[in-house]
């Protein structure tokens, strides 16, 4: 293997957006001990996965991808494999028995130690670095970054919550909040380098709480819309039981703040809401949904939902669907049940539902979901929107793939516009996925 393979690494992202972020801030301290990040992994002579434990069929990938490395490694000899995020945290040690490939394992406070687990392999052995530390916040690392329209800036990690089907408190650990004054940097390098997007990311990102400054995430929030006045600003993801009035009205009084909330609810039955810990009715939900809309007229809202939580009976997958047809979310990540060991519901209840009635659940969700987006997608043409163009549309040179402030895909023609440039677009078209449209002019002042 050449010196240069054998210093560059790869890492395959596996998983939710903290992730995506999470993937930065390792090659951000890979780099900064002298690794380079090469552009495909068979470049590459250390292969990172950061990885998903929250639901099977995540394991299930990263399980795959492990067998082919296993593969790599037996005609490479010197090949790094390691595994970070929210498996090594949850299966531990067993991983090493499991997976023959993997060398090392980190969890996810414990990146940090990435580069010299790298170093300390190459001299032999097999390292696990996982333990827990609640005052990690990864502060002062600025993470690498693909693209030079969006950033993510993680500014709370961990979750204090107790969902019973939930994996993310036995992973991430509980929660801790990236000070103030950091966030506040970070978002100022941001500015100035051009990104036109900011997103704030955390578990629960509305429990954010810098306790010393006396922040709390709509002080946060206002504060960064402030400080990039020019970028859009979004966040992921609200928890329903932290939605307080003052984060709606500065999502409200702010117009860099998307008019966009991610409101996870998983069930439409109380009754299920209560044996998930979810700490909330579905009529408070509503009172929350009531209260948004209210301020918020124009508010794109989505959510998670999952079918077929134990003892979930067809009434409360009625109340499911009703509750989908009543909020109409723009979308929605729909999932079904599958059981985390070591959880709450995996030690206290029974797995009751038969897995193809889970599946049938699922999908009378989806569909009803995807007609009600649909529906959505329908009513928007012929309406103006302010789209941020990303890149450019997989299908054309000449169109440009963009969002709206509610997060919809926007495919429309270039004309002189490059990714990054905010414009006004006449939406003329819709498919299942995708808004299509025309720039129009700016409205002069
Ligand atoms: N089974 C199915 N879906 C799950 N989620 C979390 N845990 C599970 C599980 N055990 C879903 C929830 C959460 C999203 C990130 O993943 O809807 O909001
Ligand atoms: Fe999991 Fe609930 Fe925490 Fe979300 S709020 S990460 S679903 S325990």
């Amino acid at each position: 293997m050449s010196a240069e393979r054998g210093s560059s690494f790869f890492i395959h992202t596996f998983g939710c957006q903290m992730n995506q972020a999470d993937t930065g801030i390792i090659a951000a301290l890979l780099q900064a001990e002298g690794y380079l990040q090469a552009e495909r992994e068979a470049e590459a002579g250390i292969v990172l996965l950061n990885t998903c434990a929250v639901r099977e069929n995540a394991v299930e990938r990263v399980e795959h991808f492990l067998q082919h490395l296993q593969g790599r490694k037996k005609r490479e000899k010197g090949l790094i494999v390691g595994v970070a995020g929210c498996i090594p945290q949850y299966r531990r040690e067993e991983m090493f028995s499991l997976y023959p490939a993997i060398d090392f394992l980190a969890g996810p406070d414990t990146y940090r130690t990435i580069p010299s687990l790298v170093e300390q392999v190459r001299r032999g052995g097999k390292l696990a670095s996982l333990e827990f530390n609640s005052g990690e916040t990864y502060e002062g690392i600025e993470p690498a970054r693909d693209g030079a329209t969006s950033a993510f800036v993680p500014v709370m990690r961990g979750c204090n919550n107790r969902c019973a089907y939930c994996v993310v408190p036995f992973t991430r650990g509980r929660e801790r909040s990236q000070p103030f004054s950091s966030v506040m940097l970070e978002v100022q390098k941001l500015v100035t380098s051009g990104y036109r997007e900011i997103t704030l990311l955390g578990q629960n990102v509305n429990s954010y709480c810098d306790v010393e400054n006396g922040y709390d995430f709509s002080a946060l929030l206002d504060a960064v819309s402030r400080e990039a006045p020019l970028a859009r600003i979004r966040f992921t993801t609200s928890h329903p039981k932290d939605i307080s009035e003052s984060l709606v009205r500065t999502i409200a009084s702010r117009p860099n703040i998307c008019n966009a909330l991610h409101l996870p609810v998983q069930s439409g039955s109380s009754r299920m809401l209560g044996r998930m810990n979810r700490g909330h009715t579905i009529e408070e939900y509503l009172e929350k949904i009531a209260l948004i809309r209210s301020v918020i007229p124009d508010v794109a809202l989505s959510t998670d939902i999952i079918a077929g939580f134990c003892g979930e009976r067809e009434d409360d997958h009625q109340a499911s669907l009703d509750l989908l047809s009543k909020v109409r979310f723009d979308s929605a990540y729909m999932f079904y049940y599958s059981t985390r060991p070591g959880t709450f519901a995996a030690e206290t209840f029974e797995d009751d539902v038969p897995e193809p009635v889970k599946k049938r659940r699922l999908q009378e969700i989806i569909d009803l979901q995807n007609s009600i987006s649909n529906e959505l997608f329908q009513e928007a043409i012929g309406t103006v929107v302010e789209v941020l163009a990303e890149t450019e549309s997989r299908r054309s040179s000449e169109q440009l793939m963009g969002r709206t402030a509610g997060n919809r895909a926007v495919v429309f023609d270039r004309a002189h516009y490059q990714p990054g440039d905010l414009l006004r677009v006449l939406i003329t078209g819709a498919t299942s996925a995708t808004l299509t449209g025309r720039p129009v002019p700016a409205v002069l002042p």
